[in-house]
């Protein structure tokens, strides 16, 4: 009757890939409780480590259990605690979080009627509460876990990539505020051709490496001539945690989701510290607060 779960941050877009590319961080997330009560009707009883709203209607995860409930109607009610374990606002699908947490459990209670599909889609519910748009990149990559597609939105398609075993998250959330919705006003209404088709093939490369377990393919196929260009100068130092990450071995780095966290990927563990201690160093000297996350991802 009760059913305590946990649910990954995010990163989405993962340089070439905006808006249709996503992975699950192993070692960061909500926890989240749904207790089924008599009383009909969905509750948050508890929210730790954020303020967020505990209307019924407002909340991205009580929205979603409401949606589900009406789709699949059950002689119960729901009671709902939210321990967030990183803050709103990183870049990381903190509200992705807490959506996709909530169509993974209430399924669970329901006794899984819904397909992963089916809850990305409820999910993206939650998103469109929270944030005004139901993008499919977070959700779909905390439902799905480890790296994930999103192929087309109507109708919805979402296609799991295999993650290889060395590929490792370090992440840097500087304490300033990205607004979503800001970050995607900056962005050009229209791009060149000749740009266009290196975002795409970039992304086709990705993807080739993932499935290939080709770092070098990956390294070269991480880059964003479309989106980082146009909202790196909302995060501070950008440019510096780029070389710096790339000067001690990362495949790559870029902007998390919409910012303003920074994320590197590198080849195992090794690198991964070396690259999280010298970006650790660098923000140290701007003054700038900021929290760090070394993952695997899966
Ligand atoms: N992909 C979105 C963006 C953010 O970059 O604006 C996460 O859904």
């Amino acid at each position: 009757n009760k059913i305590k779960i946990f649910s990954p941050a995010t990163v989405a877009n993962v340089s070439c890939g905006f808006d249709c590319l996503g992975f699950a961080v192993n070692d960061l997330g909500d926890t989240m409780s749904f207790t089924k009560t008599k009383e009909k009707g969905v509750k948050i009883s508890k929210i730790i480590g954020a303020n967020l709203p505990y209307e019924s209607d407002k909340n991205a995860a009580s929205a979603v259990a409401l949606a589900m409930l009406e789709k699949h109607p059950a002689d119960f009610g729901l009671e709902i605690e939210i321990h967030k374990g990183y803050a709103p606002g990183s870049g990381l699908g903190s509200s992705a979080a807490s959506s996709a947490g909530a169509a993974f459990a209430v399924n669970e209670l329901l006794g899984k009627p819904f397909s992963q599909l089916e809850l990305t889609k409820f999910a993206m519910f939650g998103e469109q509460i929270a944030c005004g748009s139901p993008i499919a990149d977070n959700v779909a990559a905390a439902i799905y876990g480890g790296f994930i597609l999103v192929q087309q939105y109507s109708p919805l398609n979402v296609i799991k990539i295999p993650v290889p075993s060395e590929l490792m998250l370090v992440a840097i959330h500087p304490q300033v505020q990205v607004k979503t919705k800001d970050a995607r006003d900056v962005l050009p209404e229209e791009i060149p051709l000749k740009d266009a088709v290196t975002q795409w093939a970039n992304v086709g490369g990705l993807i080739s490496g993932l499935y290939a377990n080709n770092y070098e393919t990956i390294a070269n196929s991480l880059k964003d001539i479309i989106v980082e260009p146009a909202r790196k100068h909302l995060i501070p130092h950008f440019d510096e945690v780029k070389q710096t990450a790339l000067d001690y071995g990362a495949l790559s780095a870029g902007i998390s989701g919409s910012g303003p966290t920074i994320f590197a990927l590198c080849k195992g563990k090794e690198t991964a510290k070396k690259v999280h201690q010298q970006i650790d160093e660098l923000y140290q000297k701007t003054g700038i607060d900021y929290t760090m996350v070394l993952s695997k991802i899966n």
